[in-house]
């Protein structure tokens, strides 16, 4: 599991092993866009302020997934113990 901290609400939430971070902002009642859960749409798109994402999706480009500025929530994990995203 890793900690995601959220800036605009102000929360510091984990994720557990084998859980998305979409699933566990859901269950903690923060209001985030989503739409397919699988990595292909690109609605649940999200700016990364600092640590290092998993990416596990099908829509950015590889120079995108290596800039870690944005990254998508329904599928992609941390590669870091905190991430820090702009929710
Ligand atoms: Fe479709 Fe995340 S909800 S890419």
């Amino acid at each position: 599991g890793f900690q995601v901290e959220l800036t605009r609400s102000g929360k510091t939430l984990a994720v557990p092993q084998g859980a998305t971070i979409l699933d566990t902002l859901l269950g903690a009642g923060v209001d985030v866009s989503y739409s397919c859960t699988e990595g292909v749409c690109g609605t649940c798109e999200t700016r990364v302020i600092s640590g290092v994402p998993d990416h596990r999706d099908l829509v950015l480009t590889d120079q995108e997934k290596e800039s870690n500025e944005i990254m998508m929530i329904c599928c992609s994990g941390s590669k870091s113990a905190r991430l820090v995203l702009e929710l």
